[in-house]
């Protein structure tokens, strides 16, 4: 992330609420990223943290006041607005986004929020009923239709003893996403120069003229992906399965149907940079018949199967591998164990390993772990859209060598 947010400015508005304390640490990590922050506390945010941590940590004055004569003499409410790169609300709460959406200006941070001229990024954290309430969605809504970004909060236990979406996602996504933010506004292309490989979507293999095995896989995921490592520059080759959708701006797309395909495909793309390999292959091919199978009235007919190739290790072991390879992994249970075997068995960097005992096909949402050689990372659960971000944005930071 160092190149995208380093030299950059960022004011940080810290609403109230329990997850304000992680402000810290999303401060301490955008310092170490080289990046200046300017914090802004809400009223309700200092019931959370000081104002004394968070400037400690920022090495900057923490403004808390539309009406502090001192602050408005150093730096009036409307240039403070437009003196950062990016205005960025951690944690956005309820009430903050319901005045960002009505256009209120009765503190500084709303005043801010109205008065800015730069991008602004909002990051949620809630309860969850407040989160699923239809007022609360009705504000979100008004406020991507006003192009501000609003993160998708985090999927889990929460501090009021609640479970489910309201969570502030963890920081090293945050980090992600303001670094994306930052990119798509300097037009910032990290991966420019760079070949990326992407399989998305399943593989079909037939049995017989009319029947065939394949899998429940939407190909959302490995398109959302393709789509933001083009819009980070790279020059991306998408190997696509069967799917229904529309191919991504800047994309060239190679439709194959079997995994024999798919693997041929990917082969005769190599050389590149990186392989990010989504597809779910189907793992058996049959042996398929020339003629429709008829049911004569006796047992069905047997099916032979052979294991497919696994492309993956196929890439993860070649001789002209990729300098980063990802894979996924998805699994019903023991997630992080097994994704970790795969990872170390099929020769990958990563994995972004998905539990899909929770509906993740066809779904628009996604709740991932990356495994890396040091550890796994829960990103919690989030659109296909902003994992994709956030895996292109850690794609890039590893070229750029600060990951
Ligand atoms: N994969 C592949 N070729 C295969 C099977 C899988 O390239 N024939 C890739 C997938 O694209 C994914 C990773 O391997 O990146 C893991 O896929 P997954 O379906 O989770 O695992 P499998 O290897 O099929 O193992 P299992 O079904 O036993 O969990």
């Amino acid at each position: 992330m160092r190149t995208t947010v380093q030299g950059k400015t960022i004011l940080l508005i810290v609403g109230g609420g329990i997850a304000a304390f992680k402000a810290l640490e999303l401060v301490r990590e955008l310092g170490r990223a080289g990046a200046k922050v300017l914090p802004v506390l809400t009223e309700n945010g200092a019931r959370f943290v000081t104002p004394l941590s968070l400037s400690a940590l920022a090495g900057e004055k923490v403004r808390t006041s539309l009406w502090d004569l001192e602050d408005e003499a150093a730096m009036g409410h409307i240039q403070l607005s437009r003196a950062a790169d990016l205005v960025v609300v951690c944690p956005a709460t309820a009430s903050l986004m319901a005045r960002a959406a009505a256009g209120m200006a009765d503190d500084l941070a709303t005043t801010l929020l109205l008065a800015t001229d730069k991008p602004v990024l909002m990051v949620p954290a809630m309860n969850v009923r407040m989160w699923l309430h239809p007022a609360t969605q009705r504000n979100i809504a008004t406020l991507r239709g006003d192009g501000i970004t609003v993160m998708q909060p985090d999927d889990g236990a929460m501090a009021c003893g609640e479970f489910g979406p309201g969570r502030l996602p963890e920081v090293p996504a945050i980090v992600a996403a303001i670094g994306a933010a930052i990119a798509a506004q300097f037009g910032s292309k990290p991966l420019l120069g760079r070949h990326a490989l992407v399989t998305a979507g399943p593989t079909l293999e037939p049995i017989d003229p009319v029947r065939f095995i394949s899998n429940h896989s939407s190909g959302k995921q490995g398109f959302a992906i393709a789509a933001a490592l083009a819009r980070l520059g790279a020059r991306v080759t998408l190997v696509a399965g069967p799917v229904h959708l529309a191919t991504p701006a800047g994309v060239t797309r190679i439709d194959v149907m079997t995994a024999r395909d798919m693997k041929d495909a990917c082969k005769a793309a190599l050389p590149a940079d990186i392989a990010v390999m989504v597809a779910a292959v189907a793992d058996w091919r049959a042996e398929v018949s020339p003629q429709k199978l008829k049911k004569d009235g006796s047992a069905p007919p047997p099916l032979s199967l052979t294991e497919n190739p696994d492309i993956l290790a196929g890439i993860g072991h070649h001789a002209q591998r990729p300098a980063l390879v990802v894979g996924f992994a998805a699994e019903t249970h023991d997630l992080i164990p097994h994704a970790a075997a795969k990872r170390l068995k099929k020769g990958a960097d990563w994995i972004v390993a998905n539990d899909v005992s929770e509906g993740v096909f066809g779904s628009d949402s996604n709740h991932v772990h990356l495994i890396t050689a040091t550890g796994s990372e829960d990103w919690g659960a989030q659109t296909k859209h902003a994992v994709a971000t956030t895996l292109a944005a850690r794609i890039a930071a590893h070229f750029s060598g600060s990951k």
